[in-house]
């Protein structure tokens, strides 16, 4: 069992709940929990902490999972759904009609897509800005700015955002800070502890981290039981948890996340070196750590070489797995934005985005050279 008092690494492969006292016959790995509904000790009874009652609601498997990941960012709460574009449309229930909600300029292109699909149906307004430009933040609130809705580092030209200096600004307006702590997770940066009120994940990516489930996760901070209380009443009515099973695949990758983040991280620093270096790579996009690199080639042939000839490296969707992915933005993961925001922001067909895994570094680079070379 480990508590607040251990270290991250520690609480990363160790349960919240005392395996000894909390389940039954103290099974060190948690079971799956696969069944829909419970059975009713009394009349009137209703799901708590630890009754459950039906899965929707809640499910031991599930919730040792989300008490993991409550630990692992320091939440007050933290619900888990079935994806990361299940947690996000879920956080966009907070809002009503007439509200305004400012974004980093470049998203995940699923956020994007969502946030255009809702905009007119429900008249909720979204305004995309560099947030790592505070006074084009500032610029951007309209009397109906009701939160800010970052990335950082960004999807896929890893922009940052000081999240300090920016909760100092949704103070100043009273704005809900809502952070999407995909490509860090908890391991590198904590948005809940330097005051964002709302933290979700894509879990599908490093959390769970072996490209074999997809997963969400909303976590609140220790003092919006408000916020917690009213996600988890959305999440029960609407219905988009995560099954036992993948939260028990979540929990299994979550005991490795420190290793993986470690050694995926050290990865990516030595690719993006290699990359710099490279004459046919123009620029490389990588903020120092973490294991998301993306970069920009001398030509189109090139990037569509790149993509034909890895080996090793897969051309695929998603990132933070154990297996280095490579993907071409601009006709996967952001083909829904429009030409002139892609052509803004720099997702030209020259661009490309690696994660990198926890494969051998040499092999990686061996792989890279190949494919680039004539
Ligand atoms: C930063 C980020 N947030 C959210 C999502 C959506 O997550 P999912 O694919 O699990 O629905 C993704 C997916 O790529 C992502 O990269």
């Amino acid at each position: 069992m480990a508590d607040q008092t251990y270290d991250i690494e520690t609480r990363c492969c160790h349960y919240v709940t005392d395996i000894v006292n909390g389940h039954p016959h103290g099974a060190v790995s948690v079971p799956i929990y696969q069944t829909a509904t419970f059975a009713h000790r009394e009349i009137g009874e209703h799901p708590t902490k630890d009754t459950f009652t039906y899965s929707r609601g809640s499910n031991p498997t599930r919730r040792e999972l989300e008490d993991t990941l409550a630990s692992l960012e320091g939440a007050g709460d933290c619900v888990a759904t079935a994806t990361g574009m299940a947690a996000i449309a879920l956080v966009l229930e907070l809002f009503n009609p007439g509200d305004h909600v400012i974004c980093t300029c470049d998203l995940y292109g699923g956020a994007v897509r969502i946030f255009g699909e809702i905009a007119p149906k429900r008249n909720v307004s979204f305004s995309y800005v560099d947030t790592g430009d505070l006074d084009e933040v500032r610029k951007a609130i309209q009397p109906g700015t009701r939160a800010l809705y970052i990335e950082t580092p960004s999807n896929p030209t890893m922009k940052v955002t000081d999240l300090k200096a920016i909760k100092k600004l949704a103070e100043e307006f009273n704005l809900l800070l809502i952070v999407d702590n995909t490509f860090l997770t908890p391991y590198f940066q904590r948005p809940l502890e330097l005051g964002a009120d709302i933290v979700v994940h894509s879990g599908t990516k490093y959390l769970a981290g072996h490209n074999d489930t997809c997963a969400g996760f909303i976590c609140t901070h220790k003092d919006r039981t408000d916020l917690a209380e009213r996600i988890r009443y959305l999440c029960m009515s609407f219905g988009p948890t995560l099954a036992p099973i993948d939260s028990f695949l979540t929990l299994r990758g979550i005991k490795t996340l420190a290793l993986r983040m470690e050694r995926q991280s050290e990865n990516a620093k030595v690719i993006a070196e290699w990359l710099k270096n490279h004459k046919k790579v123009k620029k490389v996009y990588y903020i120092g750590y973490g294991a998301m690199i993306s970069f920009e080639v001398d030509s189109e042939q090139t990037a569509k070489d790149v993509l034909n000839k890895i080996k090793l490296i897969i051309f695929a969707e998603s990132l933070g797995g154990v297996e280095s992915l490579l993907t071409y933005p601009m006709t996967q993961t952001h083909r829904e934005l429009s030409v002139e925001q892609r052509n803004l922001l720099g997702i030209n067909e020259r661009f490309l985005r690696l994660s990198v895994g926890i494969e051998n570094v040499n092999d990686l680079i061996r792989d890279l050279d190949e494919a680039l070379s004539d």
